[in-house]
């Protein structure tokens, strides 16, 4: 009679004990080294030729990366792994977002989100939020408004710079980012479809004494190699931008070749259009950002 008693409480306890083994975090697999193997294995995506490339840039590392590449062939949604991978590979780092506005630079954030749910909870916090990714690492992503003040004083390990032809007070906002990581031998991407050539987005590309290929790493395609099956974008989308875009060819140039084009014939020029965007330094708050469908119903 005791000795079965015993026994049903030590299996009433060897239970216990596996409910508990269950809940307790299981060690954490650490992501691959290669960024493309990370998004391929952990993620399933297949990275294209060109996100290869930049993979290969970005490990190397090129401590400056500027993407120049057509609308719709994956910037955004590449850069944005890489930041992932980084956070995950790398302990206790920064990682900072800046753009046009705050609203541009959150949808990083809203991205990485979205690809994280992909992954076990056990690597990042939550809930999740809509300006910043916690890793449980101590790593963080976070989104800037277009705005230096706000980012002086950090230190930063990477920063991600988003529609970088389009962001206005460029020079301002290039200063206040390398002094972030003056002392963090940090990784600066910009990237960007081309507008105005008045612009550092454009000196990064030409500019080869103060910006000399052997230390940064340029990289530009067209729809050409964007276009599936080599990249994401569907050849019918294609064919309809350049029937939309014929009597305008400059802004075919721009988004799909993502070459920069000449506005001689602009009334009003691109880099005077983009000094007058609302930011939160020029006018207190970003400008809020209205879909096109509702401005034109
Ligand atoms: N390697 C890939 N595999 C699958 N889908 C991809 C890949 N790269 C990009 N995409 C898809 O292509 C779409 C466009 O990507 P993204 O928004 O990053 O483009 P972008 O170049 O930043 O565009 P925009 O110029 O409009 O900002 C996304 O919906 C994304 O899901
Ligand atoms: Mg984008």
């Amino acid at each position: 009679m005791k000795r079965s008693r015993a026994e049903a409480r030590r299996r009433q306890l060897e239970k216990i004990s596996k409910a508990i083994e269950k809940k307790l975090p299981k060690k954490l697999d650490q992501p691959p080294d290669n960024p493309v193997e990370f998004v391929e294995k952990w993620l399933g995506i297949k990275a294209t030729e060109y996100q290869r490339k930049l993979a290969e840039a970005f490990v190397k590392p090129y401590l400056t990366i500027v993407v120049r590449w057509s609308r719709q062939s994956g910037k955004s949604y590449f850069i944005a792994l890489l930041l992932t991978w980084y956070a995950l590979n790398h302990p206790s780092v920064v990682i900072g977002v800046v753009g046009p506005s705050l609203r541009q630079s959150k949808l990083y954030i809203q991205r990485i989100n979205g690809l994280l749910l992909r992954i076990s909870r056990q690597y990042y916090e939550w809930p999740q939020r809509k300006t910043i990714v916690r890793f449980k690492n101590g790593s963080l992503i976070e989104a800037f408004p277009n705005n230096p003040e706000t980012i002086r004083g950090h230190t930063l390990h990477l920063v991600c710079w988003t529609e970088m032809n389009f962001t206005s007070d460029d020079l301002d906002m290039y200063d206040a980012i390398s002094y972030t990581m003056a002392t963090t031998n940090g990784i600066f991407i910009g990237e960007s479809t081309p507008w105005t050539r008045s612009h550092l987005f454009y000196r990064t590309f030409t500019d080869d004494e103060a910006y000399p290929p052997s230390e940064v790493f340029r990289s530009h395609v067209s729809w050409r190699e964007a276009q599936k099956p080599k990249g994401p974008i569907e050849p019918k989308f294609i064919e309809r931008k350049r029937k939309e875009t014929a009597s305008d060819p400059s802004r075919w140039q721009r988004e799909m070749e993502a070459e920069w084009a000449e506005d001689e014939d602009l009334y009003f020029p691109l880099d005077l259009a983009s000094k007058c965007i609302g930011t939160e330094k020029n006018f207190g708050e970003d400008l809020q950002y209205i879909p096109e469908e509702v401005l034109l119903t």
